[in-house]
């Protein structure tokens, strides 16, 4: 019989090819190596360094520890000592460019030196136009001259210590000193790769009023909505809804129109999304390092204003989406109490998961949580702070613990979140519900914070665990605190689910050695997986299913 199928011209094979080189082809250096970028898939997003997934074992900085040299020779070996991977740290544009048009990247080349020698990584915040709404990160010569560097108004007239979005010379400023600092990085690191993420300003949005009241500022707030975003809501109005249960009017014209009583935030937040996008664009014509924003959540029943108005919180995203191409995720600081909330309303539309701040006591745990649940990075807040984990403050810094138990698994990790084969749990002695269950290989682990016996009492007021499945009915499980029961998913089969072993112990070069076996009152006689409290464990668990009947 004679073949049916057609033969693909080879030009056209040609260029099919170059596309999908074109697809695969990741910004290089100047010696063809690939410089760090975000690989996305439908599970999970993952951060590629020197060819390989990088997950960031993190933690930020408090805002004054790296403002001189000397700084970084007494925080860094003690982060690298805490098993923290990557240093998140600011870099404050009044110290970079304190006279205009003249950059000193000594101390930042000094913190970037003394990484590399403890071996570590850095994400570079960039303090420029705003940090925490504010514009006290800004240069003397920028502060001082408000009528070239325009202020946001408040309602009666008065300028804010906040930089406007509106003005061409504040955006013009800013972006030359973020792009001549990305200029000296890929001078200075793209063979090295130390710095592997930047964060473009710091908790941006309106505090006070819900938006810039200056006369230029009501003009446009009066006018219609730019075409871009009411195009983009009138395809997808369930985008811009969902999250944010706006009265939305894709028919609109005006912002008020489109956007009712939210109209004076989303007018903020697409004007910063604007500003920060081109201050984004400009760095990357330079280097092009994945780019991201943070933003302050909103505590429950607060109004914009309270929190920073316009800033990229979840109901905003999408505006920022729309409104730049040049921000590559968008991040959530956690320090409210319900972490695992506000962690989950970043992930969506595939927004790759990373925390550049969370609050330091609750770390150890929401780090088992947060890995579980495919992030690419974690970092609580002033780890600079925690103690020293040499000497006689070993033990005081159960976030080291933590780190130390999760690099053990850092070669598993990222396959496993990419195949759906991990999990994270966290539990509170406040939670809202005294028990949590998660699904994993058939199997539904649930777990209770850990209690003595016989008194009951809780041994922990938190507990944690990361579950990654190694086999059909194998799991390592990392954590604390929690008392773990085992039973068959019903809706993934029918069965009685059994532990077969408990080992506790360790990995290193892909290989485990159990330290020691569990059974008996460590396990609840077979019937529980028991994670100690006070310290953060590995267990290599096996598990069983029978016939139900
Ligand atoms: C959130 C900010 O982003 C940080 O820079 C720092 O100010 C913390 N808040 C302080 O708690």
């Amino acid at each position: 019989m004679r073949s049916t199928r057609r033969t693909v011209p080879s030009a056209i094979k040609a260029a099919l090819l170059t596309l999908l080189l074109l697809q695969d082809r990741h910004p290089a250096n100047a010696a063809g190596q690939e410089i760090p970028h975000l690989d996305r898939r439908p599970v999970s997003t993952q951060l590629i360094v020197d060819g390989r997934p990088f997950i960031i074992f993190g933690g930020e900085l408090g805002n004054s520890s790296a403002g001189t040299a000397a700084e970084a020779d007494r925080i860094l070996p003690r982060l690298a000592r805490a098993h923290i991977n990557t240093v998140l740290m600011p870099v404050a544009w009044d110290q970079l460019e304190a006279v205009e048009g003249q950059f000193d990247f000594a101390i930042l080349d000094h913190w970037i030196e003394r990484a590399r020698t403890e071996r570590l990584h850095l994400v570079l915040l960039w303090f420029g136009s705003w940090k925490n709404a504010f514009s006290s990160y800004a240069p003397d010569w920028v502060k001082k001259d408000p009528k070239r560097f325009p202020r946001a108004m408040a309602p009666g007239g008065h300028a804010l210590e906040i930089l406007s979005t509106l003005s061409k010379e504040n955006l013009d400023a800013d972006s030359r000193a973020f792009r001549a600092l990305l200029r000296h990085l890929k001078e200075f690191d793209s063979q090295q790769q130390t710095v592997l993420l930047v964060q473009v300003e710091n908790e941006v949005g309106i505090l006070g009023s819900g938006r810039d009241h200056s006369e230029e500022a009501d003009r446009l707030f009066a006018a219609s909505a730019p075409d871009a975003l009411v195009h983009a809501i009138r395809a997808h109005p369930e985008w811009f809804q969902s999250e944010s249960h706006r009265a939305l009017n894709p028919n609109g014209h005006t912002w008020q129109e489109v956007f009712g009583d939210e109209a004076s935030e989303a007018f903020t937040a697409w004007n910063y999304a604007r500003y920060i996008g081109h201050v984004a664009a400009a760095g990357k014509t330079e280097y092009p390092l994945p780019m991201f924003v943070n933003a302050q959540l909103p505590a429950p029943s607060e109004r914009a204003g309270e929190y920073p108005s316009g800033g990229p919180h979840p109901h905003n995203l999408e505006i920022y989406r729309t409104a730049t191409a040049a921000l590559d995720f968008y991040s959530p600081d956690i320090y409210w109490p319900d972490f695992q909330y506000w962690f989950q309303r970043y992930g969506v539309r595939a927004n790759p998961l990373f925390v550049p701040e969370a609050k330091p006591e609750e770390g150890p745990f929401n780090a088992l949580y947060a890995f579980g649940e495919r992030a690419f990075g974690f970092s609580p807040f002033a780890v600079d702070s925690l103690p020293d984990v040499d000497g006689s403050d070993a033990g005081k810094n159960p976030l080291a613990q933590s780190y130390e138990v999760l690099e053990q698994l850092q070669d598993l990790l990222p396959a496993a979140q990419r195949e759906d084969k991990t999990r994270g749990l966290v539990l509170h002695a406040n939670s809202s519900r005294p028990s949590q269950t998660v699904s994993l290989g058939g199997y539904l682990f649930t777990a209770t914070l850990a209690r003595s016996w016989p008194t009951r009492n809780l041994l922990q007021e938190d507990g944690a665990m990361l579950l990654l499945q190694t086999g059909p009915d194998e799991f390592l499980i990392a954590g604390t605190a929690l008392s773990v029961t085992v039973t068959v998913d019903p809706d993934a089969r029918n069965g009685i689910a059994g532990i077969a072993s408990v080992e506790e112990g360790s990995r290193a070069q892909s290989k485990w050695s159990a330290t020691r076996r569990l059974n008996g009152d460590q396990t609840n006689q077979g019937r529980s997986i028991l994670l100690p409290d006070h310290r953060c464990t590995l267990l290599r668990v096996q598990l069983y299913t029978i016939p139900s009947r």
